[in-house]
């Protein structure tokens, strides 16, 4: 049989070609932002969004090409997120996906504007998506969750609530808020879209919301721990940037031992929710489990 690393590097190459089939072509008077916008999209990545949703969609039977649009706008969202994240107003980061951050390749300029272009562009792949929908009202519903989460009410709330609490004591309440809206908020939406897409009734896809919640904490936590602990060859992006910009992690705050327990528990608890629904994707188990000790 072959191993979960043969099934994930098919997956991703699955989810990278249909992403990649929505990226504009780089020509014309815009050439600069558009070759700035697809250039770390490009560089690599670990598609993990876009791979959820698409599997949540299979998780219930999903059978709408419209998810493919979802799949490139919400990987764009993320992307544009990163560009914007390590800006020097930010987080002055210069390696990303093991390149030069876009705003050292391109300047600060181009790269504010190629994330504002990505954050667009995906609304504009997104509303094709939801027109094109097999279910119309599943596609507006897809939309407004995606367009929520990646808000105020969502990961831009989540980056400020980060950004204004640099140098300063946080209690874990805070830290949490931080955490799930930065980036839970764009997990949610990933599975929420996939659920929704994919056939599922309401409720369930609350259901789906709360593990994806838990996962998505789970993940910024193990970030936080791969900030002290990783290895930047493998990572792709320097260690050491929470320290640099004085963010109190869950590392800071527990420690170690507690932060990697915390994963576990919170990844183990969105699998119970996520078996507890009547249909079944061994893969996106394999994969939500995997997440626990990644390396990158
Ligand atoms: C990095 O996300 C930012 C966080 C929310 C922790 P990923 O670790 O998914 O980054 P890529 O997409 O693989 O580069
Ligand atoms: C940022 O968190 C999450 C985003 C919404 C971009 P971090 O600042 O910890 O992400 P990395 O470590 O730079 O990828
Ligand atoms: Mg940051
Ligand atoms: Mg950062
Ligand atoms: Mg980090």
């Amino acid at each position: 049989m072959e191993d979960f690393q043969t099934r994930l590097r098919s997956h991703t190459a699955e989810v990278e070609e249909i992403i990649k089939s929505f990226l504009p072509k780089e020509e014309g008077r815009l050439k600069t932002l558009l070759s700035a916008m697809n250039y770390s999209f490009l560089v690599g990545g670990k598609r993990l969004r876009p791979m959820l949703m698409l599997e949540t969609y299979r998780l219930f039977g999903g059978d709408d090409p419209a998810i493919r649009n979802f799949m490139a706008a919400i990987e764009m969202i993320h992307t544009y997120s990163l560009i914007h994240d390590d800006l020097p107003a930010m987080d002055n980061d210069e390696y990303r996906r093991g390149k030069k951050t876009t705003w050292v390749k391109y300047g600060e300029d181009i790269a504010v504007l190629a994330g504002d272009g990505l954050l667009n562009m995906a609304f504009e792949i997104a509303i094709e998506g939801g027109i094109a929908a097999r279910e119309m009202d599943r596609g507006l519903y897809a939309l407004r969750v995606m367009a929520k989460k990646a808000g105020v009410y969502g990961m831009i709330g989540g980056q400020t609530v980060d950004v204004e609490n640099e140098g300063k004591q946080l209690n874990l309440e805070t830290l949490e808020f931080i955490h799930r809206n930065k980036t839970s908020a764009l997990i949610e939406a990933s599975m929420v879209c996939g659920a929704i897409i994919g056939g599922s009734d309401e409720a369930t896809a609350r259901r789906i919301e709360t593990a994806a919640g838990d996962i998505g904490l789970a993940f910024q936590i193990r970030d936080d721990i791969l900030d002290v602990i990783g290895e930047e060859e493998k990572l792709g992006k320097p260690i050491g940037s929470d320290e640099k910009n004085e963010h109190m992690t869950y590392v800071s705050m527990v420690g170690l031992e507690k932060a990697n327990q915390r994963v576990k528990d919170l990844s183990e608890q969105a699998m119970q929710i996520i078996a507890d629904i009547p249909h079944e994707n061994p893969f996106l188990m394999e994969l939500l489990r995997s997440l626990i000790e990644r390396e990158y």
